[in-house]
């Protein structure tokens, strides 16, 4: 019988529940690092296409394989039309993290694989969900704002062409080059809580859409990947605020977090948010934009209160400056989250397929941890059950 160990109300920080090969962070000095490569470096000299075949497949791909699997990835992003009728019948106003999360299983209904059970069959699912879950944002965007969604132009990147179906125009290369070095920066990060969501669900092996939406869900939330969506909106609230160190120590004296700050594993500043730091500030200064200043402004304000308050650990994330990055590209803000849920869908998939091949450890577990009962409690023969009648509704 496995030992009884308690790691209650920790979020299971520091408690290791599985091997990966895919990911590693060096929360100290700030490292990440997908199979074995930094992330500066694949940002600086990759493509998204060929880290999601990195992480997938685990090599970095020759220059046949890279283009097989692009071309793969480019036949692919054709959403079923039954989907797109659908997204045509739900509330304009709906959230688009709700709308993506809800396609998923659409998605699965069309996948020829996905009763496969065997590796080849999940690589292939991969690769049709990394393709279609940027069509599913961009019909989306096109369709509230009652606009007929583009079919996908495979001469186009992967990045391009997601910019060309949202806005129905080619993007320029160098604003297509800023997306796909996003997507690389947000493809994968070990056990967050959206990859744990989704390898927890196909340790009950369900299959890698069930795994996938369920990760969309856990990204949604404002203290993960929805922290990008209100950084947005804290930035546009300072557009024309003059006091912005009063404003930060004010929001924390309310009890309040300053979103886009502070970590679960990184002590230090996010290698991610250093680079996109430095691209906000290109972006700003091609522009003439104010949103790089205000938002290390914001930064300056939110390290000097943690430090008097000796949080010096709480420093900016992947998404303080994502947000700022993505507003100069002219994505709207409810799109940032699930600009980064297409990025990460090349992680969630990568740790599908690690999970169900125990391509990392010996024999995969179902994830199954308990809680200690604290409910009402009568011994093991159960309280008196009361009929309707004599029921009275307790304290
Ligand atoms: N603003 C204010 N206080 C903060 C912040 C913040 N951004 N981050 C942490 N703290 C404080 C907490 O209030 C808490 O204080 P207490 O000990 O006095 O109660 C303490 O620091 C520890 O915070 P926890 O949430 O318990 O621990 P953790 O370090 O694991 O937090 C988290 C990580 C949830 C990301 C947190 O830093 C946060 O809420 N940040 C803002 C939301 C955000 O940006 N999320 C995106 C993270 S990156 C990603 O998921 C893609």
């Amino acid at each position: 019988m496995a030992q009884v160990v308690s790691v209650k109300n920790t979020g299971l920080r520091g408690v290791t529940v599985a091997d990966t090969k895919i990911s590693f962070i060096d929360g100290e000095k700030g490292v990440l690092i997908y199979r074995g490569y930094r992330i500066e470096d694949l940002a600086e000299h990759s493509t998204f296409m060929e880290v999601a075949h990195l992480l997938l497949n685990g090599n970095l791909p020759e220059q046949k394989e890279s283009e097989a699997f692009e071309k793969q990835v480019r036949e692919a992003r054709e959403i079923p039309e039954y989907l797109r009728e659908s997204l045509r019948k739900w509330p304009k106003d709906a959230k688009p993290m709700d709308v993506l999360q809800a396609s998923v299983p659409l998605l699965a209904m069309a996948d020829p694989d996905l009763l496969g059970d065997g590796r080849e069959a999940n690589a292939r699912m991969a690769v049709r969900l990394i393709a279609r879950l940027p069509a599913v944002v961009a019909a989306w965007h096109r369709i509230r704002n009652r606009l007929e969604p583009l079919p996908p132009d495979r001469d186009l990147s992967h990045a391009a062409n997601f910019l060309y179906q949202l806005h129905g125009k080619k993007p320029d290369e160098e604003t297509a080059r800023y997306l796909d070095i996003c997507l690389i920066l947000h493809a994968d990060h070990t056990f967050n809580a959206s990859t744990f969501a989704c390898r927890e669900v196909v340790s009950t092996r369900a299959h890698m859409y069930a795994g996938v939406a369920a990760g969309i869900g856990a990204l949604s939330g404002s203290l993960h990947g929805g922290a990008n969506a209100e950084v947005m909106k804290m930035l546009l609230e300072l557009e024309s605020e003059k006091d912005i160190p009063g404003w930060v120590k004010g929001r924390l004296e309310k009890g309040e977090r300053i979103m886009g700050m502070g970590h679960a594993v990184y002590k230090t500043m996010d290698p991610r948010a250093k680079y996109l730091k430095q691209m906000a500030k290109g972006l700003a200064e091609k522009a003439g934009e104010k949103w790089h200043d205000l938002s290390s402004q914001v930064e300056k304000a939110g390290l000097e209160e943690f430090r008097r308050r000796g949080k010096t650990e709480i420093q900016p994330n992947v998404d303080f400056y994502s947000a700022p990055v993505y507003h100069m590209m002219g994505i709207p803000r409810d799109l940032m989250t699930p600009i980064f849920a297409i990025s990460r869908v090349s992680g969630w998939c990568s740790h599908v397929i690690e999970e169900k091949f125990a391509e990392a450890q010996e024999k995969p577990a179902l994830y199954r941890p308990q809680a200690e009962y604290v409910g009402n409690y009568c011994g093991l023969l159960g309280c008196e059950y009361e009929p309707m009648d004599r029921r009275q509704k307790r304290q």
